[in-house]
């Protein structure tokens, strides 16, 4: 069977489990970079909620009082208040199978894997990604608003924490992409989008610009495209192919299937 005769109009959107099957044996030879792109549901059976699910972080927040600086200007304490508890959840929780999984793909495909991800934490790296492009910037790290300077930041932050460059204070924040600011490392996305042959997205709602519109880009550059998620998101019809399914039990066959397939 061909890997276009897996249309996703074809899909019934009740069948719950991998409905689609994407064929990574067809992959030839050529086909030698793979990019991936991750969102929270990846690490949501590591413990860490999700954005957009049910009790996932915006029905407990609202994106305009945390997640903006205009928000971090009216209320910094509240916004540090909301990161902290983010920053210590890290130390609870524990790579998964997904994680796992794609950094062994990272290190045993013989082509190229990109793997971008908007997530915040540090799970990819703790299970073994070699390099990891962190769009939405990184919950462990901080910089400085005044001097710009940037660093690791393991414990709390305050308000009244000073820069430890340039000793001012009020500047520190959290080294994160809020809504409103540019995500991080767009050229290189774009280049590397440009040079994909296959495209995975794992985990991401679709519903957060410009990370929903990769699908459309690597289309354009040729890629063949796979959606990996536990439900139908609002671009899965972009796809060329979809795994349904918990990423912990979907990734690591997809990557298994991926390196068996390029024996
Ligand atoms: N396995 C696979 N997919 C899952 C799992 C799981 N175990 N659990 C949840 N999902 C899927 C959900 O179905 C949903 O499509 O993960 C997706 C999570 O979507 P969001 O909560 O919207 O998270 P994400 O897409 O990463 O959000 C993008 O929005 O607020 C911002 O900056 C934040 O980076 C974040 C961006």
């Amino acid at each position: 069977m061909r890997y276009d005769d897996f249309a996703t109009e074809h899909l019934d959107p009740i069948l719950p489990e991998r409905v689609i099957r994407y064929i990574p044996s067809a992959m030839g030879s050529h086909e030698r970079t793979i990019v991936i792109l991750t969102g929270a549901g990846i690490s949501a059976e590591s413990g860490l909620p999700t954005f957009r699910d049910k009790d996932g972080l915006w029905e407990g927040y609202r994106v305009e009082e945390v997640a903006c600086p205009q928000a971090f200007r009216r209320n910094p304490d509240l916004v540090h208040r909301f990161y902290n508890l983010r920053r210590a959840a890290l130390k609870t929780v524990a790579p998964n199978a997904a994680h796992q999984a794609l950094a062994r793909l990272q290190r045993e495909f013989p082509g190229r894997v990109i793997l971008i991800t908007q997530n915040i934490d540090d799970l990819h790296e703790r299970a073994g990604s070699p390099e990891v492009i962190h769009m939405h910037g990184e919950l462990r790290k901080v910089f400085c608003a005044h001097c710009g300077h940037c660093g690791v930041w393991e414990g709390d932050l305050q308000t009244v924490t000073s820069c430890p460059q340039c000793d001012r204070r009020g500047g520190m924040r959290p080294d994160i992409v809020w809504f409103g600011e540019i995500p991080y490392h767009m050229e290189r996305i774009e280049a590397v989008l440009r040079n994909a042959d296959i495209f995975a997205s794992i985990g991401t709602s679709g519903q957060v610009y410009p990370a929903a519109g990769f699908v459309s880009l690597a289309k354009i550059a040729g890629a063949r495209t796979l959606e990996i998620n536990n439900a139908q998101t609002l671009v899965s019809g972009r796809f060329d192919g979809q795994f349904i399914g918990p990423a912990t039990r979907e990734v690591p066959q997809w990557v298994e299937e991926v390196l068996g397939g390029n024996e």
